[in-house]
């Protein structure tokens, strides 16, 4: 394990299905292309799914920490891990949705930092909820990738959520616009897609990322971005999501540039 404090990268959206936890499982298989410790930290609390596209039995949740931290039992981090492989570790979320209600907003701060102290990346998968925890959540977290789907409603809702970032002095997010999750849908160009939700898109996932048979993927708990042609089959895909990865690893975030460019 890594002494000095890893950094962390919220996947946040405004809508649900726009490929959030896809897109996190990914990166996952991307850091360890780099060799790089990697916690899946699933705050997508009610329908949280990270262990379960693994394909990984588990045992201890964020429930279990949360619990063992305000009861004085909490020891190790370790012990709330479910193992994917050498490079990548699993916090799943609560088993039990009677479990959610009992995650007090205020030990998601500390969860995240243990996190951060434990691994090289911290990658947390959320619901597009703005909620009391995806507040906290996005408020600590080095970084957040703000994943988009070409579609009216989610425009819609990103622009708020911009102005609301805007509000709130918030600059540590960058913007991707993913058509691969539903490749027939390209209602907008990316420059109607700028002038809507007046943002820069940082980074675009193509439709041709597409992939027929990811269920099978997701029975066979496999990583697509570890499969041995990825790197080939899907070259510009591949290196959109590696950029994306180096600049989470980064010390300071730039900030969006949309403003200026208006
Ligand atoms: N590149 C892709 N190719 C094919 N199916 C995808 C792709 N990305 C996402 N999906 C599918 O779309 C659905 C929603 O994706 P998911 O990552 O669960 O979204 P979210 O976490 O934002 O709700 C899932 O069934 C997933 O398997
Ligand atoms: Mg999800």
């Amino acid at each position: 394990m890594s002494k000095t404090k890893g950094k962390s990268l919220c996947i946040f959206s405004s809508k649900g299905g726009v490929g959030k936890t896809t897109t996190t499982i990914n990166l996952a298989g991307i850091f360890e292309h780099l060799e790089k410790r990697v916690l899946l930290l699933d705050l997508d609390l009610s329908s949280g799914g990270i262990s379960m596209a693994l394909n990984k039995p588990f045992d201890k949740t964020i429930y279990n920490f949360v619990d063992d931290y305000n009861n004085n039992r909490y020891k190790n981090f370790n012990d709330y891990i479910t193992k994917y492989d050498d490079y990548i570790d699993i916090l799943p979320s609560p088993k039990d949705p009677r479990q959610i209600n009992k995650i007090d907003s205020k030990y998601i701060d500390i969860l995240i930092d243990k996190a951060e102290s434990n691994y090289d990346i911290v990658l947390i998968d959320t619901n597009h909820i703005l909620d009391e925890i995806n507040i906290v959540t996005l408020d600590k977290v080095d970084k957040i990738l703000f994943v988009l789907s070409n579609d009216p409603l989610d425009l819609k809702n990103l622009k708020s959520i911009i102005s609301i970032f805007k509000d709130s002095n918030v600059t540590n997010y960058r913007i991707l616009l993913n058509n691969s999750r539903d490749p027939y849908k390209d209602y907008f160009s990316l420059y109607d897609i700028k002038n809507i939700i007046k943002a820069n898109i940082d980074y675009t996932l193509t439709s041709s990322f597409y992939i027929k048979n990811m269920d099978n993927y997701v029975m066979n708990g496999e990583i697509i971005t570890l499969q041995n042609k990825m790197p080939s089959t899907f070259s510009k895909d591949y290196e959109t999501l590696m950029s994306i990865a180096l600049e989470a690893l980064e010390e300071n975030v730039k900030e969006n540039l949309g403003e200026e460019n208006e």
